[in-house]
């Protein structure tokens, strides 16, 4: 396999790969895909996500690699070349492109709690607590006005460390490094998770449909799952994109970050809900905090007689989450820096520092929508609530409906060959279906969904 020298690209395809799997890997498959499925009724909701990948994730994705490769532009001056000039899409690229400004700073809140959560469990402080301790400490210590702050600095701090250390020594050295560490903490915690007593019944939940529970709801938050899982959306991938080689085989790319995905959101749940399960009385449907409320004592619970068990779990299962997050949140932050970089000719560094600061006080916003300023509500919802539902539920679904129709109708049909037979190098079999998809099914589906939820039928 060849590398490439040029510092602003991904030197080998398994670095492309490992990268664009890195973003779309992290807490939306650790913490957000359990927390949905549970709230929703399992396997009935894991259906339609799956479902929705395919027909909506994938093809997004494609498009966004589309774009970026070819242009090898960061985004809005993509949408603007492409588009032959076209100003309107010069600022239709700038929605997505703000947009991971909010999306990095409510992320970053919960990293920055994982990043508690792994230190509390790197101290072993989870030992020895009566069980509903573990809700009043979650909610002392995420009101706090100042601890979760610290923590959050701390995490967008190291984003910014690897993004300003460039595209390959920063963010394509970082994904090699985490991703197999993160596959190997899978891996181990899943088989723990799944010898438990009871698992069978975790695995019910999360194996056999229930249509019942199935509601319009159920449907939006499944598209909104999808999107989150995969990034796309927010034209994150575009930027990754920009830095592919040409020989890098777009179709196969995108099929392999979906199914790690996929299959990381899964192992997730056979860690989680197996372990839920084997304690007598407990639900999965505890919502966003059956994270870090839950299971820091069903750990504790399952693994009682065995301390050491219940210490490495917990120290694991954390460090998971605060890598999942990581290689998550740099490519949220690389977009805003190679926007910056390229439009006012900054330094990367500089302009890294720039997007980590204004993160830092959007989500310092965020976090204290949790304490101190619950009272401010927009829409009824306070700043954390109000950008997760703004992003998840209408940014990326529309930033999806953008990129495919971008693709689709505006882009000259021959971009859109070249790209997927690497300009006639390879065949493309599924070409055809890709073009159907990205012009007609993917956004029909998308604007249908929106339709009903918006009350049309
Ligand atoms: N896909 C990421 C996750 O699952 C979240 C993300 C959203 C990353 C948007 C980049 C852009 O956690």
């Amino acid at each position: 396999m060849g590398t490439n020298t040029n510092k602003n690209a991904f030197a080998s395809k398994m670095g492309a790969i490992l990268a664009a799997a890195g973003s779309a890997v992290g807490l939306g498959n650790v913490w957000r895909f359990p927390t949905e499925t549970g709230l929703n009724g399992g396997a009935a909701f894991i259906l339609i996500y799956v479902l929705f990948m395919l027909l909506l994730g994938v093809p997004v994705m494609i498009s966004e690699f589309v774009i970026g490769r070819y242009s090898q532009k960061s985004v809005s001056e993509s949408f603007y070349s492409m588009s032959g000039g076209k100003n309107a899409w010069r600022y239709m690229g700038l929605i997505p492109m703000f947009s991971s400004f909010l999306v990095l700073s409510y992320y970053a809140v919960v990293a920055g709690w994982t990043l508690e959560y792994a230190f509390q469990a790197a101290v072993n402080g989870f030992a020895g607590k009566e069980v509903t301790q573990y809700a009043v400490d979650f909610v002392n210590f995420s009101s706090n006005p100042v601890q979760p702050l610290i923590w959050m600095g701390l995490i967008l701090a190291i984003t910014c460390v690897i993004v300003a250390l460039g595209v390959q020594k920063g963010i394509e050295r970082g994904s090699k490094i985490m991703m197999p560490v993160l596959f190997v903490f899978l891996v181990i915690l899943a088989v723990c998770s799944l010898s438990l007593p009871n698992s069978s019944q975790g695995l019910m939940f999360l194996l056999k449909p229930d249509f019942s529970k199935v509601t319009a709801q159920t449907v939006l938050s499944a598209m909104g799952q999808a999107f989150f899982s995969l990034s796309v959306g927010l034209c994150c991938l575009c930027t990754y994109a920009c830095y592919f080689r040409k020989d890098v085989n777009l179709v196969k790319d995108a099929t392999s970050v979906a199914s790690i995905d996929t299959l990381v959101a899964l192992c997730s749940g056979f860690i989680i809900f197996p372990a839920v399960y084997s304690i007598q009385g407990l639900q999965p449907d505890a919502g966003p905090s059956l994270v870090f409320i839950t299971l820091p004592s069903v750990f504790q619970q399952v693994f009682g007689d065995m301390p050491v068990l219940a210490y490495g779990f917990s120290l694991m299962f954390y460090l998971l989450l605060v890598v999942a997050a990581l290689t998550s949140s740099i490519s949220m932050l690389e977009m805003g820096t190679a926007y910056f970089q390229e439009k006012f000719h900054v330094s990367r560094v500089k302009c890294a520092i720039g997007v980590t600061c204004v993160c830092f006080v959007l989500g310092t916003a965020c976090s204290l929508s949790f304490g101190d300023w619950s009272y401010v509500k927009v829409f009824g919802m306070g700043f954390f609530d109000l950008f997760d539902y703004l992003v998840a539920k209408f940014i990326m679904p529309i930033g999806g409906l953008l990129a495919t129709f971008f693709v689709g109708w505006v882009v000259d049909e021959q971009v859109l060959k070249s790209e997927l037979t690497n300009g006639g190098t390879v065949s493309q079999p599924l070409y055809r279906v890709i073009r159907l998809l990205v012009r007609y099914l993917t956004p029909i589906c998308i604007l249908l969904i929106f339709f009903s939820e918006l009350g049309f039928f």
